[in-house]
């Protein structure tokens, strides 16, 4: 070895592989304003189409008047449901087996709702046409309350189901009712309470949210009549499962269909579904024969493409009266608004809500689901969370907290008494799941060791001594969270969107001078894909990360994937990343054996590329294999290094953390302090721990703001209160916490790589960080539960009714 030889840290160093701090490749044209966003796209004689909405929640369509828009200057044509009946799309089906109405039939079901679609030259032709459309409607009692939902006398909300006693998932038990869905043994949970020396009791609301991602939902249709193919630029999620609803529903073969998600600014659960202006604006360029462009603003975004949670749930425990639990009995209310437009897996209509046993041995529990209809948007979308695990996580770490107050013990030493151990896994949760990996007492006394939790309760002590005695006029909350997560939708055998199982992919191809590029199934919408994805490449293969180009979102390009939600991205395609990669590799030892005239055998891999046993001399680089495939592969071998993969996960990545939130309230004001938040993740291999730590960052400050503000607020005639950034709480870094990050590493024994996703863990996990903080502050003056979000309003009417004006 010569100086110039690269040492083996020099060699590692160089492909920026897992492990690695690599800077996000996709920043240097985010951070220029270079990025190639949905309404970036300018096609010649390109028209722009916008929606007449529903001013009330309920009410009968008597007659729409298009007349007067035609009139305006650039309005080209005014669509209705009697227009789209023609071609049969005045309904579409939903991801959850329902159908909504594309546009309003008859009637109108929540406020907002698209009533009819103007077509018009440019944007402001198009509004100006919508104020001239004349809309006749006989408003109806409005249904919000979703405790009154199935009352004998409530209103009913949808007409079409009429006769209908069955639903996708099974019996309805009223107008108004969706479906029930169960799981656990019940008599053995029913026969643990009975025995239980200790119990709570608790409605824990998760109110209605919306992920309200920067970039609005929007899409361009461009209908060619010649070739009679259709092509859609849209801000999917999911783009293959749109191209496949798409044939489904307007019956034009698959494969003259091409759906491109360029850059996307952001989903997070928001862009997974359809939505009626993908149907309109598609219709559209089909009858105008001129592409249509469609772009949601805030308001239309908030209020009438996809909500979040809206779980009310009873939360019971059973526990000893040493702080073992033994049972958990949880009934949720489940309001889905007006369609039932949840976008889970088909099989599961309450998502993987049963991991609500959370990080806890239960021996036994039940649970049951009542979906339920009301005059509110349609969604239930997993906004940064593995379909409703947030509502779970929620749940289980409140209904913690209750009862370590009720047994008067220590909310974390109560944890640490009942977490799952680490020789349990993996574990069967009583509710049916089989955790992968995972060590809970590692990661909580990490995190109680780190903050000073010890010194933290003594001061907590002091403050409320000072309280009493007068002498301040804040009070102290610690807000304990441990979640387990459930990630990588995922295995066959279990999930599937409409029929087509969740599998994911990768092709990766190599050119002869040894850079490369990979296509996934996945599609990134500001996670930094481009970076990580070659990443693992990197170390798979040794081939440096800056020299694999990643692509992602072109149906006609990449390999069918089911899309990006549910931090399913690294679970499901990363592992499909690693596999083709992995085919790759043994393809190359092929070649590489041929062209040293040794035996596969006897080669050994070295970092990037292999070695002969014995003789470390005598080696060929990856770059020198590339350049071989291509002009001496072994006689009979095709030539070329390219391969394909669609991994069909074993199981789901159970990813999981501890976190705490130290606050203070000052009871006069209700305004609250946030002092410190610290937040451990184990989310297995790491890839890229600074992508990581803004991962966490992000989700943080999503927790930050559903649990101290945001929500889709309605009043009692349907009215959305909080349809603006002016009500909708959307915090800046004036108002953002610091974060601190922590991490152990616990690595998916399934996985190829052992990585488990992490981008939905901080809002999992956060949510019950913020929330048992101001509850755990309110604890002592009688307080059991106080309902999310925590504003200061809200938090100085909980001083108010626990009598501290008095
Ligand atoms: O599906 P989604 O991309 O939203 O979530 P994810 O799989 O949790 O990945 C989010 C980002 O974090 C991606 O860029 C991943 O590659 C990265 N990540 C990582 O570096 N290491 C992990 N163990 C998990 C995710």
């Amino acid at each position: 070895m010569n100086d110039m030889t690269p040492t083996r840290e020099q060699r590692e160093a160089k492909l920026e592989g897992m492990g690695c701090k690599r800077k996000r490749v996709e920043d240097a044209r985010f951070t220029q304003g270079k990025g190639n966003y949905v309404d970036d796209l300018k096609l010649p004689g390109m028209l722009h189409g916008d929606f007449v909405r529903s001013p009330h929640a309920h009410a009968r369509v008597k007659s729409i008047n298009g007349e007067e828009a035609l009139k305006v200057p650039g309005v080209l044509a005014v669509i209705t449901a009697e227009t789209l009946k023609t071609v049969n799309l005045a309904w579409m089906p939903t991801l959850a087996g329902d159908v909504q109405m594309v546009l309003a039939d008859g009637k109108v079901l929540f406020q907002n709702q698209e009533v009819a679609f103007v077509v018009a030259t440019d944007r402001y032709a198009a509004d100006d046409g919508i104020n001239k459309v004349v809309v006749e409607y006989e408003p109806l009692p409005p249904l919000i309350d979703p405790f009154k939902a199935m009352d004998a006398d409530a209103p009913v909300l949808r007409e079409d189901l009429a006769g209908k006693t069955t639903g996708a998932h099974g019996p309805r038990k009223h107008h108004n009712h969706i479906f029930e869905w169960t799981v656990g043994d019940k008599d053995l949970t029913d026969a643990a309470f009975k025995k239980a020396d200790v119990t709570i009791k608790e409605m824990i609301s998760y109110h209605r949210t919306h992920p309200s991602p920067l970039e609005t939902c929007q899409c361009v249709c461009s209908f060619d009549k010649i070739k009679g193919e259709l092509s859609i630029w849209g801000t999917f999620q999911a783009p293959h499962v749109i191209r496949t609803v798409v044939a489904l529903i307007a019956k034009i073969p698959e494969h003259k269909i091409h759906v491109i998600s360029p850059d996307v600014g952001g989903g997070f659960g928001n862009k997974v579904g359809a939505y009626p202006g993908y149907i309109c604006a598609a219709v559209a360029s089909i009858v105008t024969g001129k592409p249509v462009k469609w772009v949601e603003d805030r308001i239309e975004n908030l209020t009438a493409t996809s909500f979040a949670r809206d779980y009310h749930m009873t939360t019971e425990i059973a526990s000893t009266k040493d702080g073992k639990v033994t049972g958990l009995r949880v009934h949720v209310l489940a309001d889905h608004g007006a369609f039932d437009a949840c976008a889970d897996p088909s099989k599961w209509p309450a998502g993987f809500f049963n991991i609500v046993t959370g990080s806890y041995d239960f021996p036994v529990a039940h649970l049951s689901v009542d979906g339920i209809y009301t005059n509110k948007a349609p969604g239930g979308v997993a906004y940064r969370c593995s379909f409703r695990v947030t509502e779970a996580a929620y749940c289980i770490e409140r209904g913690m907290d209750i009862l370590a107050q009720k047994l008067g013990m220590d909310p974390a030493e109560l944890r640490l008494r009942n977490f799952i151990k680490a020789e349990q896994f993996p574990y069967h949760s009583a509710l049916g799941w089989e955790y992968d990996s995972g060590d809970y007492h590692t990661a909580m006394k990490k995190m109680m060791e780190t903050v000073d939790y010890a010194g933290l309760r003594k001061e907590q002590a002091a403050q409320r001594a000072a309280f009493k005695r007068g002498e301040t006029r804040e009070i102290m909350g610690l807000g304990v969270s441990f979640f387990t997560e459930i990630v990588g939708a995922g295995p066959s055998k279990n999930c599937d969107i409409l029929g087509i199982a969740m599998f994911d992919s990768c092709e990766i191809r190599l050119h002869p001078t040894g850079a490369g590029i990979a296509r996934v199934g996945t599609k990134s919408t500001g996670q930094g894909h481009e970076t990580t994805w070659a990443q693992i490449i990197a170390t798979e293969i040794g081939i440096p990360a800056d020299d694999i180009m990643v692509e992602e979102g072109n149906t006609d390009t990449a390999p069918y994937g089911l899309g990006t939600y549910g931090s399913r991205s690294t679970p499901v395609a990363g592992a499909a990343i690693a596999m083709a990669a992995r085919k790759i590799k043994a393809k190359a030892q092929m070649i590489a054996a041929y062209r040293l005239e040794v035996h596969e055998g006897d080669l050994e891999w070295d970092i990037d590329g292999f070695r002969v046993k014995g003789l470390p001399e005598k080696s060929m680089s990856m770059k020198d294999i590339c350049w071989a495939a291509y002009n001496s592969v072994p006689p009979g071998m095709e030539p070329g290094l390219e391969a394909v993969s669609y991994y069909d996960p074993p199981n789901m990545t159970y990813p999981f953390g501890a976190y705490i939130c130290v606050m203070n309230i000052d009871v006069d004001t209700g305004v609250y302090k946030i002092r410190r938040f610290y937040a451990l993740d184990d989310c297995g291999t790491r890839i890229n721990p600074m992508i990581i730590e803004g991962q966490v960052h992000g989700g943080l400050t999503e927790a930050f703001a559903i649990a101290m503000g945001q929500e889709i607020r309605y009043d009692d005639d349907g009215n959305v209160v909080t349809g603006s950034f002016m009500d909708f709480f959307m915090p800046t870094a004036v108002e953002t916490p610091h974060w601190e990050t922590d991490f152990t590493v616990t690595p998916s024994p399934h996985h190829p790589i052992g990585a488990k996703g992490v981008g939905e863990s901080p809002n999992v996990g956060g949510v019950p960080a913020f929330s048992n903080a101001v509850n755990d502050a309110f604890s002592f003056l009688g307080s059991t539960h106080i309902q999310m979000p925590h504003d200061y309003w809200r938090n100085w009417r909980a001083a108010k009714n626990l009598g501290v004006f008095a």
